[in-house]
């Protein structure tokens, strides 16, 4: 019994073996293996500027309240990448949401860049990945304009 239980505990939600320490890291590296689907992926910048305004491992952070919601899997599984300067310091903390248009079909939330994202609550985290898995207009969340300059 117990040996199943540390099996089960190795392995990541792909199926694949994991190494020890890691919760994700596949033992072996199948390259023809697929990715896992996502309905939704949010780049977190966790450069310099954005990172200071946070002061925490937002993507972590972030991949938590996922998880607590059931949104780590599924057709709605909701994805969070880090990334580096997105070029849009001044908004800081910057995160960028898209769709998987080709999978769902869904533009209404794609290409959509949030500001002040430092200053959300776990609520107001929740809300929003509520609203992206129901795919509901994301009216109360601050976003970036966007200008097309001549
Ligand atoms: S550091 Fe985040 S947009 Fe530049």
């Amino acid at each position: 019994m117990m040996g199943t239980k540390n099996t089960m505990a190795n392995k990541n939600i792909m199926g694949s073996e994991v190494v020890d320490g890691f919760s994700c890291k596949p033992k072996k590296i199948d390259p023809n293996k697929p990715m896992m689907h996502y309905k939704t992926l949010i780049y977190v910048c966790e450069d310099e500027r954005c990172k200071s305004a946070s002061k925490c491992d937002k993507a972590m952070e972030l991949r938590e309240i996922v998880k607590e919601l059931g949104l780590h899997k599924g057709k709605n599984r909701i994805k969070i990448s880090r990334s580096f300067c997105q070029g849009a310091c001044r908004f800081r903390q910057v995160m960028q949401i898209n769709e998987n248009t080709k999978a769902n079909g869904n533009t209404k939330n794609n290409a959509i860049w949030l500001k002040h994202t430092h200053k959300f609550s776990k609520q107001k985290f929740k809300k929003l990945f509520l609203s992206l898995s129901e795919d509901k207009e994301l009216d109360e969340f601050e976003k970036i304009e966007m200008k097309v300059y001549e």
